[in-house]
């Protein structure tokens, strides 16, 4: 083993230059999610099969995807990666503890890892993405955001992934609620590189927070040529256009785009799983008959309902179960009470705190028991951001609320809550129609 330089002159223990190119390689496919980016990993090891940092990224990759049944892939990956690292720089040492927290279910100690990574390495753009990740799953938009906007000052145009990083600044920006920078972060990042999903999906962001449907739908079909090219990521960008449609009143052309585009019928990836749930909801909400387009999310979810890795995908498998009345999702809150964790399992506590009280809130609206939805979630709802997701994902709960205190004939509750709604989306057109009803 010898030591070569990443792109960004970080030290990297590898058999070769030709490993280490792979490696960087790898990492751009991730960054930029391409479809490839696994069959580049295998090219990393076929140069090298005992890089430590392959190890870990192999971990990294199937920790990313959420899925209970590559868990104990991911443990044997880290636990490879802490054997070779011995041998490697401090910086990869703490990568493969890092991977070794994670696949331990303990996402918040790998968390401060990576950051404490970024303190001595701000060009470390693996760790940088990954604390994104966590981060955005802590819920805390300013976690979000100082993590990207600490690191800024090491880097600029002329360091290989700085449109990558410009972002995920964009996107921190737009959850702490920063539109102006937010977006002319994204304009940047897609100035340098058109090719960059995240940084296309943080400015949809931004048009969907500030209402702005028609610039979002333009910006979206302006860089189609380009987020098509991505992974499965590019179904939640479809998602993103459907959310702009639905917001103006275009309920055919979402339920087309449904079809074509969010259903995902070949996928078992959360993100899929989550976009289509959360789709169908919405439209049913609006009062669209969805046919039987919930069975085979429902199907798709029925095995998985014990791996807990992230209260905000359990409870979108909540909501395909329960949407098909599958007695499974009773056995799913069971499990959720009865939990006990590692206890460092990073979800154990947003699980009992957010995911009980709003899988039991799920079933009462299944079960027409809309007066009990509001007694589930109303005590929580301001707390709901701490299972993390964005605050567009996380606008499907306000929503079940709003269509549980209306079905319920609380028509003060009703009032209130669209009031609300109306006040950050003046345009959105459901909620127009709906409060001049709740109002008359
Ligand atoms: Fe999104």
């Amino acid at each position: 083993m010898a030591i070569f330089k990443d792109e960004r002159d970080l030290t990297l223990t590898a058999a070769g230059a030709d490993a280490a190119a792979a490696f960087d390689h790898a990492i751009e496919g991730y960054l930029s999610m391409a479809p490839d980016a696994g069959d580049r990993l295998k090219s990393v090891f076929a140069a090298d099969g005992d890089m430590a940092m392959a190890h870990c990224l192999k971990a990294y990759f199937m920790m990313l995807m959420a899925m209970g049944g590559l868990v104990p892939k991911a443990q044997a990956a880290a636990a490879k990666a802490q054997e070779l690292a011995v041998d490697a720089t401090p910086r990869e040492r703490m990568h493969a503890e890092a991977a070794g927290l994670w696949t331990a279910r303990d996402m918040e100690g790998a968390a401060m890892v990576w950051e404490d990574i970024l303190l001595d390495h701000p060009r470390d753009i693996l760790a940088a993405r990954l604390a994104h990740f966590a981060n955005f799953y802590s819920g805390d938009a300013r976690r979000l955001r100082d993590s990207v906007n600490r690191i800024m000052p090491a880097w600029d145009a002329d360091v290989p992934g700085f449109s990558y990083l410009k972002g995920m600044q964009a996107f921190g920006f737009e959850e702490a609620g920063d539109y102006a920078r937010a977006q002319a972060a994204a304009e940047t990042a897609i100035g340098l590189e058109p090719n960059d999903p995240w940084a296309t999906h943080a400015y949809a962001h931004v048009m969907e927070m500030q209402d702005r449907q028609a610039d979002g739908l333009a910006w979206i079909d302006r860089l189609r040529p380009h987020w098509t090219k991505a992974n499965n990521f590019q179904n939640h960008i479809w998602w993103h256009e459907a959310l702009m449609m639905l917001d103006q009143g275009r309920m055919g052309d979402v339920m087309a785009q449904y079809d074509a585009h969010v259903a995902a019928p070949e996928s078992e990836e959360y993100l899929d799983l989550c976009n289509a749930a959360s789709l169908l909801q919405r439209l049913e909400i609006m009062g669209i008959d969805v046919g039987d387009r919930w069975r085979p999310i429902a199907d798709k979810v029925r095995g998985r309902t014990e791996e807990h890795l992230l209260t905000f995908v359990d409870l979108h498998y909540a909501l395909a179960l329960a949407a098909v009345g599958d007695e499974k999702v009773h056995e799913m809150r069971e499990f959720m009470a009865a939990y006990e964790g590692p206890e460092d399992d990073s979800n154990l506590p947003i699980m009992k705190a957010l995911g009980v009280p709003l899988v039991d809130a799920l079933i009462a609206y299944r079960d027409g028991r809309y007066d009990d939805v509001a007694a589930s979630m109303i005590p929580v709802r301001y707390e709901i951001w701490q299972m993390g997701g964005s605050h567009a994902q996380r606008d499907l709960f306000d929503l079940i609320l709003i269509d549980a205190a209306r079905k319920a004939g609380n028509g003060n509750l009703t009032r209130a809550l669209l009031a609300e709604r109306r006040a950050a989306m003046p345009h959105d057109h459901w909620t127009e129609k709906t409060f001049a009803e709740a109002a008359a």
